[in-house]
């Protein structure tokens, strides 16, 4: 509740910067009201210009939405195109030379890759992979550093009409091995390793591990050495060099449907199972292409850096897809900004003369907290907006960003969106839209936001509600792979109108400005990552010690919130030294199960945990208690209400 507070005694606001909004695409309130209306009052023609457009299809589309089978919604159905060509082919005629990527590796080196040179990489993996068999609509999964490699991955799937799925390289064996058995993938695209902050990342050793413990899907493993440590498994791994060597540069793409499948991307949700959400081809490539058009105001002369990794879909949309789908130059950094010390980012933004960044509010904050003397020791004239992802940034990291970062010059994009949604849903046009800090501003045109009760009625202003999309648009979620049932009780449930249901709370101004409370499912969201308190609750019991355990979230200073478990063992409860070294066994476990960024910051044993009458977790006391109060007002209800005392350690 202490962001809320926060939040709504934040008044003040910023004009859009006149200099920046004289060369934006939309440049003043009054455009973006115009392509509001547009959408208004032809919602498919407004869709269906914007696809025609940003995109090049290669068999132009007649029907823009084809809703008979809602909530399955289709776009574009006969359409065809292939994502690699939006990305690469169609830029070569007039920028061949021009730098697609410039790849910082975690020691400084920097390498160079052209437009030219990017397609023909893509091009030899893709021949490569089809060499290997792999074919339309088969599944890969892709478990890489952040090196250029894993976009050419990520293109090279998408150029034969592959289905990847990006598993981000710090989640564990076990959840690796889930996510490839969920897609049935045959072939996996690794290298021996990464390297972050001075240390090797071993990929290719959880990849084994993931296999050793049941992949039968999967037949072939590619692997890219980049630490030189490729221990090759005869008759099952190649070498990414190997495959390639000897394959040409130029490689037929597959011109897809609209619809067939781009990519699958896990997330979590509210139950223990991540959810692996469908995104389409023509769909996705459409507001990928317009958002970063539109809200990074993306054009030729830019140096664009995203710090996303490509295992999140910040990756996908706005590092592979959307900036190399406009042609632009983007930096790609393999490393983390406190090494070798935290100036890293400032100095690549000098260093790269960075003209748009777009990073994460736990990355902010992180970096606020070491002082104003580090940013001031470098050049960051070359800025001219700067960007927020994945969770409420608080108005203090805001200014601090807007001041010192971008020296009251740069605009500051709070985008609101999610893996489900695609691209951008809810964000300023930088030189149209006034900014507020901690407010996401305004839907952008076309995405019909708004906020309502759990009927589905709209609230009023200044009132907490669901934040809902009203109507389907292009890069919308398709399904959950394996499990459409889930995706529409999930995203469509029944009371609410078939609205798309986001699992965010959020109240409107009254400007009519979108203000994110946070979420409303099981769901905590730390250093911007989504994480499932079920999903931990199901790696806790799985350890043998353990029968019972409850996850909940509080609020971090840096991570915005900050993982608390409360752990029943069988036996005695642990106690002293025991309980130690019980928390960091458990600690490990977790890192094990899921990754290290799911393992809990507390853990706290007790002879059980608060329930009702009825047998349900009290989740809502444990909030409390995770912040040091004990529950005011009526736990009548409660089982055992002894317990409360004992989890609060007194
Ligand atoms: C949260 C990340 C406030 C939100 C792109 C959402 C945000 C979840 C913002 C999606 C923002 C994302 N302000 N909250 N600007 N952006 N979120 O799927 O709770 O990893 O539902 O996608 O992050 O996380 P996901």
């Amino acid at each position: 509740m202490s962001n809320l507070e926060s939040i709504l005694t934040e008044n003040r606001i910023f004009p859009p910067n006149p200099a920046f909004s004289a060369r934006a695409r939309i440049d003043s309130k009054a455009a973006y009201d115009r392509l509001v209306a547009e959408a208004e009052a032809d919602y498919e023609g407004f869709w269906a210009r914007l696809a025609r457009e940003f995109v090049t299809w290669d068999t132009p589309f007649s029907t823009v939405l084809d809703a008979h089978r809602a909530p399955h919604y289709r776009w574009f159905t006969e359409g065809r195109l292939n994502a690699s060509v939006n990305c690469i082919d169609r830029h070569l005629p007039t920028k061949a030379n021009k730098i697609a990527l410039i790849a910082e590796a975690d020691d400084g080196s920097v390498r160079h890759i052209s437009y030219q040179q990017l397609h023909d990489q893509v091009a030899q993996l893709a021949n490569g992979l089809r060499s290997l068999g792999i074919a339309q609509g088969d599944r890969v999964i892709i478990y890489m550093p952040m090196i250029p490699e894993a976009s050419i991955a990520m293109l090279a799937c998408a150029r034969i009409g592959a289905i990847h799925s990006v598993v981000f390289g710090g989640f564990s064996a076990e959840a690796l091995r889930d996510r490839i058995n969920d897609t049935g993938a045959r072939l996996i695209i690794t290298a021996d390793g990464g390297m972050r902050g001075g240390r090797a990342v071993p990929l290719k050793a959880a990849v084994d591990k993931a296999i050793e413990a049941g992949c039968p899907s999967v037949e072939k493993v590619v692997v890219y050495e980049r630490i030189g440590n490729a221990c090759l498994t005869e008759g099952r791994d190649i070498a990414w060099a190997t495959l390639t060597a000897a394959q040409p540069s130029t490689c037929p793409p597959v011109m897809v449907e609209a619809e067939h499948p781009l990519f699958l991307l896990y997330t979590s949700g509210s139950t223990g199972k991540p959810k692996g959400v469908q995104h389409s081809t023509g769909g996705f490539l459409v507001n990928a292409c317009m958002t970063n058009a539109w809200v990074f105001d993306l054009t030729d002369d830019d140096v664009y850096w995203c710090t996303a990794d490509v295992g999140w879909i910040t990756g996908h949309s706005y590092v592979t897809y959307g900036p190399l789908a406009l042609g632009v130059t983007q930096v790609m950094f393999e490393g983390i900004p406190s090494y070798p010390d935290g100036g890293r980012f400032w100095q690549m933004i000098e260093r790269h003369k960075v003209s748009v960044f777009y990073t994460a509010p736990t990355a902010i904050r992180a970096l606020m907290k070491l002082g104003d003397a580090i940013p001031a020791q470098y050049d960051l004239t070359s800025l001219r907006l700067l960007g927020t992802v994945g969770e409420p940034i608080n108005p203090e990291a805001w200014m601090w960003y807007h001041r010192v970062i971008g020296a009251e010059r740069c605009p500051i994009a709070d985008t609101w969106w999610q893996t489900e949604t695609g691209a951008h849903m809810i964000a300023p046009l930088p030189g149209a839209i006034a900014t507020k800090p901690g407010s996401c501003t305004l839907p952008l045109p076309g995405i019909i936001a708004d906020i309502v009760d759990d009927e589905g009625n709209p609230v009023g202003h200044n009132q907490g509600g669901n934040l809902v999309i009203k109507k389907p648009w292009p890069s919308m979620i398709r399904t959950i792979w394996g499990d459409d049932a889930r995706f529409a009780r999930s995203y469509f449930p029944e009371k609410l109108k078939g609205y798309y249901l986001a699992g965010d709370s959020a109240r409107r101004d009254d400007d009519g400005y979108f203000w994110i409370m946070g979420r409303i499912d099981d769901v905590l969201n730390v250093s911007g990552h989504r994480l499932g308190t079920m999903e931990i609750e199901s790696a806790l019991v799985a350890h043998p010690k353990v029968a019972e355990a409850a996850v909940v979230g509080k609020p971090h200073e840096i991570k915005g919130e900050a993982v608390v478990a409360f752990v029943v063992c069988k036996g005695e409860r642990p106690q002293g030294a025991e309980a130690e070294a019980m928390v960091n066994t458990l600690r490990d476990w977790v890192a094990e199960q899921i990754g290290p960024i799911a393992k809990p910051d507390d853990i706290r044993f007790g002879d059980n945990l608060p329930k009702t009458r009825s047998g349900k977790i009290m989740r809502r006391l444990l909030r409390g208690i995770a912040i040091g109060e004990l529950p005011q007002g009526d736990v009548s209800t409660l089982e055992n209400p002894a317990i409360l005392e004992q989890l609060l350690g007194k």
